[in-house]
């Protein structure tokens, strides 16, 4: 068994109070929207991984299959020594990266949920004797900072959840990335493809309804650490492509007029029928809008492979 430590870098309410700010801040506005990482609970990370094996949602297979066919490729061009991975769930398709970087000396998966980083690494440790796992439960979007370990660093960023980011949002949190690294050092990026709409849309609206569950978790989360008596089942899940933005955008549309009490801010929110409260975009991507984002934040992009039907892609970039 290889060493497996937990560091939490958020102070004892930080979590609170960044959900008490969101949740003040996405109610109160117009329209209504709630930031995606509250998804993440405990039951909202299982969700998630239900998510990822659904015959609708294609990304997580495609870029397994990209990693099981270029992770010897990668290993070779970045040579790390540390991964540090952002957003890194279960860490399931990361098991082919770390296999093939054979000189690797620490792992760091980063994540607002503790309870995926606790499963992923106990796991990843017992299977990896020697390799040192150092879970951090951090925001990857607040400034973070990273254990002492020797370099190259691979920063790896999986799924394609940087499409959860706004467009603003993304810039800023390419250039923190930007500053987590050495010249010469790399980062590994999944993004989702721009495609046809149904099936774009259908990966966000299966048919069993667990991206709905998922997408109403979050009215769960505000329930549980804000005392707000959101009712989810007064809400519908709504999945649609906005062509202009080339994002997924996921919606709770309220069934009634209703009114919400949020009790820990003293706030009661009133939804009109059919008011929509956005919960997530979800932005798909070309090769070349990845390019020059990555070289704004001073990474220069040198590798790009796609899965076998081209909808998802995997870069590599080099920090200048
Ligand atoms: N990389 C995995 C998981 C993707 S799901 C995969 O490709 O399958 C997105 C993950 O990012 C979740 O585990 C979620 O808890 C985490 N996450 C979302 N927003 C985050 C944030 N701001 N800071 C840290 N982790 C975040
Ligand atoms: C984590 N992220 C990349 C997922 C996505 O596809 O945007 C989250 C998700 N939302 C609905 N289904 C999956």
């Amino acid at each position: 068994m290889s060493p497996f430590r937990l560091t939490r870098t958020l102070p004892e309410d930080a979590t609170g109070a960044a959900l008490r700010a969101d949740v003040r801040a996405g109610l109160t506005g117009s329209p209504k929207t709630l930031p995606p990482k509250w998804f993440y609970d405990a039951r909202g990370s299982e969700l998630f991984e239900e998510i990822t094996a659904l015959p609708e949602y294609y990304p997580t297979r495609a870029e397994r299959e990209i990693l099981l066919a270029r992770s010897d490729e990668i290993a070779a061009a970045s040579g790390a020594r540390t991964l540090v991975e952002l957003g890194s769930g279960s860490s399931e398709k990361t098991r082919h990266l770390i296999a093939a970087l054979h000189g690797l000396h620490t792992y760091v998966p980063v994540d607002v949920s503790e309870s995926a980083l606790t499963g992923a690494g106990q796991a990843l440790a017992a299977e990896r004797p020697g390799l040192r796992v150092h879970a951090l439960v951090a925001d990857f979007t607040a400034g973070l900072t990273l254990p002492d370990t020797p370099g190259p660093r691979l920063v790896a960023f999986l799924g394609g959840t940087i499409g959860n980011l706004l467009p603003a949002e993304r810039s800023a949190f390419l250039a923190s990335v930007r500053s987590l690294l050495a010249p010469g050092d790399a980062l590994l990026l999944g993004t989702d493809l721009v495609k046809d709409e149904k099936t774009l849309v259908r990966a966000y609206d299966d048919a069993a309804g667990v991206t709905a569950s998922f997408n109403k978790n979050v009215l769960n989360v505000v329930d549980r650490e804000l005392g707000a008596d959101f009712d989810p089942d007064a809400f519908d899940h709504v999945a649609l492509w906005d062509a202009e933005h080339e994002w997924i955008e996921m919606r709770l549309r309220s069934r009634t007029a209703q009114s919400v009490k949020i009790p820990a801010l003293e706030l009661v929110v009133d939804f009109a029928e059919g008011e929509e409260l956005r919960t997530e975009v979800s932005a798909k991507f070309r090769q070349e809008g990845v390019r020059a984002e990555l070289s704004a934040a001073g990474l220069d992009l040198t590798r790009w492979w796609t899965d076998g039907e081209g909808r998802f892609a995997l870069s590599l970039s080099v920090a200048r």
